[in-house]
């Protein structure tokens, strides 16, 4: 039996692309290992969104190199954004790769692998959603179902939309059935997965359809017991989708809305199409409908231009909303991209820096703050496997996606009732509640 290896870098949608590929293969008869060494098709799944990710994998494909050399039959393939941002490039920096392809041609590992010649192939083509492929999940209760591919924004600093080409939504009917298909296979948690999901539907001929009917739609499949969606754009944050979230039982109280800068200045040199007061607005819809909804974000510092005064706006915001958590990101200049010709105001490291150390210390404290008010709750959580540091204890997740780590007798897949005892700014700690069951 041939074998694969599979390493996955960057955001869900590779995580998703690499369980297509992994489904790809086995459908061709390849089985898992967990050793590059003995693997006979060696796969890395790249993501080229900040310059760490990028030098990253580069120290990772030098391993691979030294398994060819030992084993000349091994075939290299590099997939996803940075494979789609360098294109043929990739064969002439890296000779013993043998077939290199973009986030939207996944599907052409299948026709390489089974084609007589072996010899370096790349594969870049955008062609709108790339169709159902099979899929090997990593976990057996919750899939990741994409609803869109691309992007049509056109944030300065972002290299996405070359990456993953024009916004193309999936058909409706065809997401609907996926989730029938994962419930009947035992998944219970979805997650709907797009650059920007709010955006969803606009481009489906003849029928138009809204991101919000999509949310009623996947809340009708029987066995879907939650909802989770990435990433919505605040510019697209309409009231539909909230009001979603308080009428549709299986949408969880937890929405990610990236903010990236505090500043108004800044968040138009972004070109990201709001400003601080439509995005606080979004914060306060958010609030008024589902009071008690859990807010996570991605925010960057140290964009060129950025001063002080800018980013002392971006602590107020995090002071104000209060998340529950949040990516932070230095800004990384990447090839290709508008902010990347910025010469002006560049931001020098230990500055980026410095505003980091004072960003993430108030991220902290107010998402230990937020984390309190579950402390005395019962909450219901999906049980996923046993806690990373104590095994006799198990983990799951919220509602508001917090890890919950617990002492308890619940399976993987099963919805239980946690009493929360203690909260950290990460993780809440409780005891399953023996008295009510969640078994919806
Ligand atoms: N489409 C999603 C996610 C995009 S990538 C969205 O718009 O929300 C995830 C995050 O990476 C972005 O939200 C942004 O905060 C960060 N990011 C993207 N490009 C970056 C860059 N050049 N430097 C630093 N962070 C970046
Ligand atoms: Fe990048 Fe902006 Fe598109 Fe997100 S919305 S993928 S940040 S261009
Ligand atoms: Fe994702 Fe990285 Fe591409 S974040 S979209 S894999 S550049």
């Amino acid at each position: 039996m041939k074998r694969y290896h599979v390493t996955t870098f960057g955001c869900q949608m590779n995580e998703h692309d690499s369980e297509r590929m992994k489904g790809m293969l086995e459908s061709l008869g390849y089985e898992q290992t967990a050793e590059q060494a003995d693997a006979d098709v060696i796969l890395f799944n790249t993501c080229s969104i900040r310059e760490t990710a990028d030098s990253r994998f580069v120290a990772h494909l030098g391993h691979a190199k030294r398994v060819k050399r030992e084993k000349p039959s091994t075939i290299i393939g590099v997939g996803g954004c940075w494979a789609q941002s360098l294109k043929d490039e990739v064969f002439t920096q890296f000779p013993f790769v043998d077939v290199a392809f973009g986030p939207g041609q996944v599907h052409k590992l299948t026709e390489f692998l089974t084609s007589d010649s072996l010899t370096a192939q790349g594969y870049f083509e955008f062609e709108g959603f790339a169709g159902d492929l099979p899929d090997k999940r990593t976990r057996e209760h919750q899939g990741w179902v994409q609803i869109s591919v691309g992007c049509n924004c056109n944030c300065s600093y972002c290299i996405v939309p070359q990456t993953r080409g024009r916004e193309a939504s999936r058909p409706f009917a065809g997401v609907v059935a996926e989730c029938e298909r994962l419930a009947g296979e035992g998944v219970r948690e979805v997650t709907l997965l797009g650059q920007n999901v709010n955006a969803y539907g606009r481009d489906l001929r003849p029928d138009r359809a809204t991101f919000a009917q999509l949310l009623h739609a996947v809340d009708a499949v029987e066995g879907i017991e939650r909802i989770r969606y990435t990433s919505p754009h605040p510019k697209d944050m309409k009231e539909d989708v909230i009001l979603a979230h308080a009428e549709l039982a299986s949408v969880c109280e937890h929405i990610h809305l990236p903010l990236q800068s505090g500043s108004s200045r800044i968040l138009k040199a972004m070109r990201r199409t709001y400003d601080q007061v439509r995005y606080l607005d979004r914060v306060a819809l958010i609030r008024e409908h589902v009071p008690d909804c859990a807010l996570t974000t991605d925010i960057i510092v140290g964009f060129p231009g950025e001063t002080e005064e800018d980013f002392q706006m971006t602590l107020d915001v995090c002071e104000e909303v209060g998340y529950d958590s949040a990516f932070t990101f230095v800004f990384s200049p990447r090839r290709g991209t508008e902010a990347a010709l910025i010469t002006e105001g560049i931001v020098p490291h230990e500055v980026k820096v410095e505003r980091m150390q004072r960003l993430v210390e108030v991220v902290q404290r107010r998402a230990h703050e937020r984390a309190q008010r579950f402390v005395g709750r019962s909450v219901e959580v999906l049980v996923e496997g046993t806690s990373r540091t104590d095994p006799s204890r198990l983990r799951g997740r919220t509602r508001h996606n917090k890890t919950v780590n617990f002492a308890g007798c619940g399976v993987p897949g099963e919805l239980v009732m946690v009493d929360v005892e203690r909260a950290t700014s990460q993780t809440l700690a409780g005891a399953e509640s023996l008295l009510a069951r969640a078994g919806r």
